[in-house]
């Protein structure tokens, strides 16, 4: 039987993994401490994540451990010898980092370390799918000229139409402490492939959206939003008039792009993987689609002050990925996504 390892497996993108590889016939073993919880409070609590995917799966064992216990994630691999590892356990906040930087940088660059070494000692041969972010460009990308739109910015030279492209530079730019550390996974990942010529990827994500997200307000945009009308809560813009622009890929087609270099592996690779140009979005506009879908008025509150290092507007050039994976492509629309999401949200058992 197949097998494979996921990471932050109660978490949006390594839950659908789970699934998404159980589904299609592997043995699938999740590590995940909830973590999240412990990063973003009640919100963040991803238990019924978990609960939902024992019901769900036929082949799944949850292990509750820490990926930055060394010795632990060294013996996990060495007895399982996966033949897939999909890493997507992280401190995954731009905002929170610089409050607990020592656990952003253990868990997102050390945790990232302790199972590229595992992989190295015990299943070399495997392919190892790391989840990286555009944060590793820092805000690099703010530099490009923009125009102002009604509802949003946009790049000003047709040249960045298709968007931002893996030739963004990633240094001399402001990242976050979170761009930080996972700029030292996303080179210690690529440093796996090139220097021991491991199967190595990093998906440097977007904005990866879906309704198995624990939105909270410093991590899950469109999520978050969603429960915010639910709820009738509050929610703050920051800054650029709420013209800012992110662009969405549902879960389940991060978890196609995966399988694909599953299937057909390369060594040191690295992709921009996000919605693209068709699923982006600016924050307003993202308001007045959930609104129409709610029925109902967002409570808003404006404040004149950008997040620290915010993108501006950030659309992930697919290119590349297209250009080596040619079957691969974005197959759930913004509208459906923002159609799961607020069915999602609307009951209070979510
Ligand atoms: N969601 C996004 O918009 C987005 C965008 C770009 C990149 N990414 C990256 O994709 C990956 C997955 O993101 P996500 O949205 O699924 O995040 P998530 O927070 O939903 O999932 C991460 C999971 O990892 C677990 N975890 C955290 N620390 C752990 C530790 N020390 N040991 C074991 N488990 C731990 C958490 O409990 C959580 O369930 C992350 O690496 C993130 O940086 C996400």
């Amino acid at each position: 039987m197949k097998s494979a390892l996921v990471t932050g497996s109660s978490g949006l993108i390594g839950s659908e993994a789970v699934a998404f590889l159980d589904e299609r016939g592997f043995r699938v073993i999740g590590l995940d401490n909830n973590m999240r919880r412990d990063f973003f409070g009640p919100d963040g609590d991803t238990t019924w994540n978990l609960e939902r995917l024992r019901g769900a799966t036929r082949h799944f064992e949850h292990r509750e451990l820490d990926i930055r216990d060394r010795d632990a994630i060294l013996r996990i691999l060495a007895e399982e010898r996966p033949g897939l590892i999909v890493h997507c356990a992280a401190q995954p906040s731009h905002d929170l980092a610089a409050s607990r930087p020592f656990d952003d940088f253990e868990v997102n660059a050390v945790g990232t370390l302790n199972l590229l070494e595992g992989a190295r000692q015990s299943c070399p041969e495997s392919p190892f799918v790391f989840l990286s972010t555009n944060k590793v460009y820092g805000d690099a990308p703010n530099e490009l000229e923009l125009v102002e739109l009604e509802t949003r910015y946009d790049y000003a030279d047709p040249a960045y139409r298709e968007g931002i492209d893996e030739s963004m530079r990633i240094d001399a730019t402001m990242h976050s402490l979170f761009g930080a550390s996972k700029v030292a996974a996303d080179v210690l990942v690529q440093e796996y492939g090139r220097y021991f010529g491991m199967p190595t990827v990093c998906f440097r994500g977007g904005c990866l959206t879906g309704p198995h997200h624990s939105g909270a307000e410093l991590h899950g945009f469109l999520a978050y939003l969603a429960r915010a009308l639910r709820d009738g809560q509050t929610y703050r813009i920051y800054g650029y008039k709420g013209k800012q622009v992110r662009d969405n890929i549902h879960s389940y087609d991060v978890c196609t792009a995966m399988m694909a270099f599953y299937e057909a592996p390369r060594v040191a690779a690295v992709y921009n993987l996000g919605g693209g140009r068709a699923n982006s979005i600016s924050v307003l506009e993202a308001i007045e689609q959930l609104e129409e879908r709610f029925g109902r008025a967002l409570q808003r509150e404006y404040v004149d002050e950008a997040r620290r290092g915010d993108h501006i507007c950030y659309i992930s050039d697919l290119g590349r990925l297209r250009a080596d994976y040619p079957d691969w492509d974005i197959t759930i629309s913004l509208g459906e996504i923002l159609d799961q999401l607020a069915v999602l949200a609307a009951p209070a058992t979510t």
